[in-house]
């Protein structure tokens, strides 16, 4: 079975064609992986402006759509060119008639390809941005009628869950101009997932726990109160003059004390580590010993800036200061990150445990993790906190929105006995 994938939500404009060999225990083999970032354009906005990425959507899925098929070596020129015509029904101008530049591009193009080997297309219908949202569905809804295949409505969320099955060593295809390489035809069993799972999916606009009983079955047993740990990072990030998205820089700033903190060690071996890594500064960890399994930022974030003016008072920040923030700040929503994720586990029975969103890139979260349940590779606990569970963690370069994640859902979606909706649209606040 082949899937394609389309991703619209946010500021990526991704396609993916994953190959599935069907069976009990199926193999996976990504053939493309095309991610088109519009980081550049919105960062100047410290932040992403929707109707900015509607317009980018529109105007970069055509290219991205041909760039993926080439490199799943499924794009071919059709003979004689093929018409569009519809008998009945929707018309591709109805179809995308509020995405004109795609249209004409569609118009232009798709009639030049043989239909590729496709079975399905899945495409993001939510949480996101709306009108980014909607070109990513109309584009799949078009692409369906002129192909004659069905289409999976994936929840996004659901693709994040699904991201630690992504071929492993899969580059991802990312390019401003999209003169990307041809990706390695890589392959993978389905990796083992026992149930009860639980899954912390930390992203630029989510922060939860879900509970997996079995495949298809989700129920959120946690929440963020306000700002997601992602948005957290980038506003922090904000505050300390780093670039959008902030997550990546904060994380690298305060890698910097660990390594400062690993080379002084070496040199007075009597000071503990962590009076080392422990800086003067402490910052809350917000509802770290609630009753329930929920998350709050904005009180740390705010903490943050009101230490960021008592500092600026005395003098302007220096890259020491700035260091020594970062970690604080990190090392507080890791702890609480960690702290609740543990909590969930042992109040459901936990015994595989998922981590997915843009945040599962950062790698003090992982190694902490890490420290408490072990991966799914090792053979015994070694005295972690969680003995009976296994972490999967999906590859770093898989966390970011793509759309190799929703092929995988995608087909998860397709096996399962769940009748997609009828009308599919957009559902800018769509939950598991
Ligand atoms: O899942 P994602 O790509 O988009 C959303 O669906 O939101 O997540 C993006 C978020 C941003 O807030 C970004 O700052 C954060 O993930 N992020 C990180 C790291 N890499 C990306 N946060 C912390 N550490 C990182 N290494
Ligand atoms: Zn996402």
């Amino acid at each position: 079975m082949n899937i394609l994938a389309i991703e619209t939500s946010c500021d990526e404009t991704a396609i993916a064609v994953l190959s599935v060999s069907d069976g009990n225990d199926p193999t996976f083999r990504l053939r493309a992986n095309v991610v088109h970032s519009q980081i550049a354009i919105h960062a100047p906005y410290g932040g992403v402006f929707p109707a900015l990425a509607k317009r980018e959507h529109s105007k970069n899925l055509i290219p991205v759509l041909l760039r993926a098929l080439k490199n799943a070596g499924m794009f071919k020129i059709a003979p004689q060119g093929r018409t569009l015509g519809t008998k009945k029904g929707p018309t591709f101008s109805a179809i995308l008639e509020r995405e004109p530049k795609l249209l004409e591009q569609f118009l232009k193009e798709i009639p030049k390809i043989k239909k590729p080997k496709v079975d399905a297309i899945a495409v993001t219908h939510g949480p996101g941005l709306e009108p980014a949202l909607w070109v990513g569905i109309n584009f799949a809804k078009a692409l369906s009628l002129v192909w004659g295949v069905p289409i999976i409505p994936v929840n996004h969320m659901e693709g994040h869950i699904f991201s630690a099955f992504i071929p492993k060593g899969a580059a991802i295809s990312k390019s401003k101009f999209l003169i990307s390489k041809q990706i390695p035809n890589s392959k993978s069993k389905t990796r083992e997932i026992t149930f009860p799972a639980m899954a912390l999916l930390v992203s630029g606009g989510h922060t939860e726990l879900i509970l997996i009983k079995k495949w298809g079955s989700y129920k959120k047993v946690g929440e963020t109160h306000d700002d997601a740990a992602g948005e957290a990072f980038d506003k922090v990030a904000r505050m300390l003059s780093l670039p959008y998205p902030g997550g990546p820089h904060i994380a690298a700033l305060a890698a910097m004390t660990r390594n400062n903190a690993d080379q002084t060690q070496k040199k007075h071996p009597r000071l503990s580590a962590s009076y080392l890594r422990g800086s003067a500064l402490r910052l809350p960890r917000p509802m770290i010993n609630s009753k329930d399994l929920n998350f709050s930022f904005s009180g740390l974030k705010t903490a943050v800036l009101y230490l960021v003016r008592s500092m600026e008072k005395r003098a302007p920040l220096t890259q020491e200061d700035k260091i020594a923030i970062a970690h604080e700040f990190q090392e507080a929503v890791v702890d609480v990150l960690v702290k609740k994720t543990i909590d969930a586990a042992k109040k459901y029975n936990i015994h595989t445990i998922l981590l997915g969103g843009g945040v599962a890139a950062n790698e003090r979260l992982r190694a902490r993790l890490l420290e408490e349940v072990a991966p799914a590779s090792a053979s015994h606990a070694g005295g972690r906190a969680l003995p009976r569970a296994k972490l999967l963690l999906p590859d770093r370069a898989a966390t970011t929105d793509n759309a190799a994640m929703i092929a995988v859902a995608g087909y998860f979606i397709s096996q399962s006995k769940k009748k997609p909706p009828k009308n599919i649209g957009a559902r800018g606040n769509l939950s598991l």
